[in-house]
């Protein structure tokens, strides 16, 4: 793909299927290709991460097979292997904490922006469990030999579904119980999928537990993804007259929060047709008009972290001052965050600037058509994006890159 062109759109009007879920497609395929049995994963994603996780799940001996929007999986008893997770951090984090209590050998890599990522806050506690890693600086490359795991209590100090699915996943092989506290409940997909599939898994308010568990495959089909739709939705509300409608949406709470922080500035969006289930969905629909600046408090943004982009898109577009405050935790995303989305919407002339966690962005300015350089981050070339269709257009450099979450981005958000 290389270089994508980005147009100035002067009318937005979408009705559109939402794109899966990754975070959902990523567990479904370690957690099937993991547990007893055989599954089929309906409206599954395609994007690289979940390839990435397909992967490393083949590598370690699972079957994983893609038919159109299902992956058939088959799990299976691991053997020692060499894993590429690319640039998928939930993949990586993930098996540090699976693969920690098994028998054998494993080591784990990535591409050079996952290498960058740290991983100390994974294998610390892991370590505390009894397991032995050895790993490169606090980052991948990443050895593990799989050692008898005991339970442990922790109170989570970074915001992190991530952190907290890899000790959930280590709990599940150890002898005794883990439990795991968050100061604030983040994406809970592990819990539920690992609730399905007969985990011994339990909830009370903040705090996880988990007791040692046999898990079984299941079918499932995977609900749209929140983080995608919302292109959509700023898009809808950035654009003089904009509307769209998502459909199948996910509404897992610990999602939705973005919605809410656009409501609370004014957004008119709507959710119908809601069915419940493990994981929720519904349409989202969303209709310009009326909106005030954004305000992101420290407290709301570990709930939007992976919307901010979008999100100060989109505040370009809204007279006065936006603020996203406590966003530190983008410094350690698939690039710094902070300084990306910082550099991408200035070369389109925006008046945006950023302290050490906290992104103010002075909005109503005229944009200007530019070049964006995303460093590879699908975020800010989607964020981009959006910022260029409602600005004067923007020149994408490395568009491809939004195959890591949303292969079909531009088509389906931007059309072209
Ligand atoms: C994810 C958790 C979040 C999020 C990432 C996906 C997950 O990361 O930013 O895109 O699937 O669990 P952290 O756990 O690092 O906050």
């Amino acid at each position: 793909m290389g270089g994508v062109v980005v147009p100035k759109l002067t009318e937005y009007r979408k009705t559109v299927d939402c794109a899966p879920d990754k975070s959902v497609s990523v567990r479904a395929v370690i957690f099937n290709g993991y547990a007893t049995g055989s599954a089929t994963v309906k409206n599954i994603s395609r994007c690289a991460d979940v390839m990435s996780a397909a992967q490393c799940m083949r590598e370690l001996g699972a079957s994983v097979r893609f038919d159109g929007d299902s992956a058939h999986i088959t799990g299976a008893a691991f053997r020692g292997a060499k894993l590429n997770c690319g640039n998928s951090a939930t993949t990586a984090r993930l098996l540090i904490g699976l693969l920690s209590g098994l028998n054998g050998v494993f080591e784990l890599d990535g591409d050079t922006s996952l290498r960058a990522r740290p991983m100390r806050r994974v294998t610390d506690p892991l370590r505390e469990m009894g397991a032995e890693i050895t790993d490169t600086d606090g980052q991948l490359p990443i050895k593990i030999i799989g050692a008898p795991l005991k339970g442990g209590e922790f109170d989570l100090t970074v915001p992190s579904a991530q952190v907290k699915s890899a000790l959930l996943l280590a709990g599940i092989n150890a002898s005794g119980t883990v439990r795991v506290t968050e100061k604030a409940k983040t994406r809970d997909h592990t819990e539920i999928m690992l609730r399905e599939m007969n985990g011994r898994i339990s909830s009370d308010g903040n705090t996880v537990t988990v007791a040692p568990s046999v898990i079984y495959a299941r079918d499932m089909t995977v609900v749209g993804d929140a983080s995608a739709a919302v292109y959509l939705v700023c898009l809808a509300l950035g654009i003089k007259g904009g509307a769209c409608t998502v459909k199948n949406v996910g509404l897992n709470p610990t999602r939705t929060a973005v919605f809410d922080v656009l409501r609370a500035s004014g957004a008119n969006i709507k959710t119908d047709n809601v069915r419940g289930g493990a994981e929720p969905c519904g349409d989202i629909t969303a209709e310009y008009g009326g909106l005030r600046p954004i305000t992101v408090s420290a407290d709301v943004a570990p709930l939007v972290i992976d919307e901010i982009p979008a999100l100060c898109a989109l505040a370009c577009a809204i007279d006065g001052v936006s603020e996203f405050a406590g966003v530190g935790e983008l410094r350690v995303k698939e690039t710094d965050r902070i300084k990306t989305t910082v550099a991408a919407l200035k070369s389109l002339g925006a008046d945006i600037s950023a302290t050490a966690d906290k992104i103010t962005v002075r909005g109503g300015k005229r944009l200007l058509f530019g070049e964006v350089d995303t460093r590879g981050d699908h975020r800010i070339a989607m964020a981009a994006s959006v910022a260029g269709a409602i600005g004067a257009g923007a020149y994408i450099a490395d568009g491809e890159c939004v195959a890591v979450s949303y292969p079909d981005f531009f088509k389906e958000v931007i059309g072209v």
